[in-house]
């Protein structure tokens, strides 16, 4: 481990079929007033919101709903939960759902103890929180992005069409209650776009310097290669327990922190699928699948042995009597094989967007890292947009 590190995961993790049980005992760490916070009404449907409502109804709480959360959520959507929960004086808030719901609750978490023009500050000049958010417990209905064991709420400021995230430790969940059963009722589209989006999670982080030996590339391919083995088996069985809680575990493992350790992270990928999202708002995960292989293909000679390594050690592919370019391409070429195979969106197009999308604006106002192997200009990032149409 050559990078000095921090490492730091305050989140209580729940795990398993009998997880909810859990939920009492840790109500009883906070106040009376819980902002129960969730989406559309999935959790209507497939029971978890029951299961919910009646846990608080016995340890007594006082339920506020604050529902009609949408796919990536917006800052107004921040405000109205801000709003409510000062109005109810909410003690926790308790995000029911996928992403959307828990990044969406993490906002809510400061607006309703800062007032004023939050977005700017820590959005989008990333300032560092001078607020005390109020606690947030996640129950996960939906697997990809990580948000219930992470400190990030990614949030779209629909006025400027901007999308990005604001990370605080104060962020993470207290407590995260994850039910594989809860995912049964995921229809395959956000399925495979949250695998996707966890695959993503971890490559971006993979091909970043620094390549020495470390622990946190081995971790990396253990879980890249349980997911690649994992998700044909619960595209052909959705109710495949096993499979079902593998997936569940290695999103939330990927973003964690236990991934970074001595890596500079890269996260262009998602850089750029934020700014498609702030003109067109889609799933997430597919986003990221329709740009990932352009990209790769375009920093892959900046990075040649993690490519080359990538291919082997995660794809299986047999380097015998190749270049290592000619390797590095077979693996890119089997991560977009597994795109295709796995029903995942392979084009900006198979995503809704049209040919005569503003891609230069979307190009010119990604934020930008600059973590990886090869420092992005603006055409590049056309280019990737362009070869990913
Ligand atoms: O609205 P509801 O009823 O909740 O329905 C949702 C939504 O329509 C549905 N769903 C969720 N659980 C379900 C279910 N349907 C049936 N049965 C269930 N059990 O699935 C749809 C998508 O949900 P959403 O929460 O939007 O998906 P996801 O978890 O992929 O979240 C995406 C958001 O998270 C952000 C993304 O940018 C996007 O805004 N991200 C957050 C990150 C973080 N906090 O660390 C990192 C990620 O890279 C990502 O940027
Ligand atoms: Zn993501």
């Amino acid at each position: 481990m050559k990078n000095d590190f921090e490492f730091f995961n305050p989140t209580q993790v729940f795990f398993g079929r009998s997880a909810m049980e859990n939920l009492s005992s840790v109500l009883s760490l906070y106040g009376d007033r819980v902002l129960l916070a969730y989406g559309s009404g999935s959790i209507r449907s497939n029971g978890v919101y029951d299961q919910v409502m009646n846990t608080l109804q016995a340890c007594g709480k006082t339920v506020t709903e604050f529902s009609g959360i949408l796919p990536n959520p917006t800052y107004e959507k921040v405000l109205e939960g801000g709003h409510l929960a000062r109005a109810s004086q909410a003690d926790l808030i308790l995000a029911v759902g996928g992403g959307s719901v828990i990044d969406c609750a993490k906002g809510v978490a400061i607006a309703a103890v800062e007032e004023g023009d939050i977005w700017t500050k820590y959005w989008q000049n990333k300032q560092p929180l001078d607020c005390t958010p109020l606690p947030i417990g996640a129950v996960l209905t939906m697997v990809g992005t990580g948000s219930e064991m992470d400190g990030d709420a990614v949030i779209t400021h629909e006025a400027t069409k901007r999308k990005t995230s604001c990370w605080d430790y104060s962020l993470y969940p207290q407590f995260a209650i994850l039910n594989p059963e809860f995912t049964y009722s995921v229809p395959e589209y956000q399925m495979v776009s949250g695998i996707f989006d966890t695959l993503s999670h971890i490559m971006e982080i993979y091909f970043s310097p620094e390549d020495e030996d470390n622990i946190s590339d081995d971790f990396a391919e253990a879980l890249m290669r349980s997911i690649i083995r994992n998700t044909p088996v619960a595209i052909a069985n959705p109710r495949d327990y096993v499979a079902r809680s593998n997936l569940m575990w290695a999103s939330s493992l990927a973003l964690s922190g236990i991934l970074a350790p001595s890596k500079k992270e890269d996260w262009e990928v998602h850089q750029i699928q934020h700014q498609i999202a702030a003109y067109y708002p889609s799933a997430h995960g597919m986003g990221l699948a329709a740009i990932s292989p352009a990209y790769y293909r375009l920093v892959c000679p900046h990075g040649l042995p993690r490519f080359r390594r990538f291919a082997t050690q995660v794809w299986g592919i047999d380097p015998t009597g190749k270049r290592d370019l000619e390797v590095a391409h077979a693996g890119i070429d089997a991560l977009a094989a597994f795109i295709r195979e796995s029903h995942m969106v392979t084009s900006l197009r198979d995503l809704g967007i049209p040919e005569q999308a503003p891609l230069q604006t979307i190009a010119d106002t990604c934020n930008l890292r600059r973590g990886g192997y090869y420092t992005l200009t603006r055409d590049d990032v056309l280019q990737v947009l362009q070869n990913s149409l």
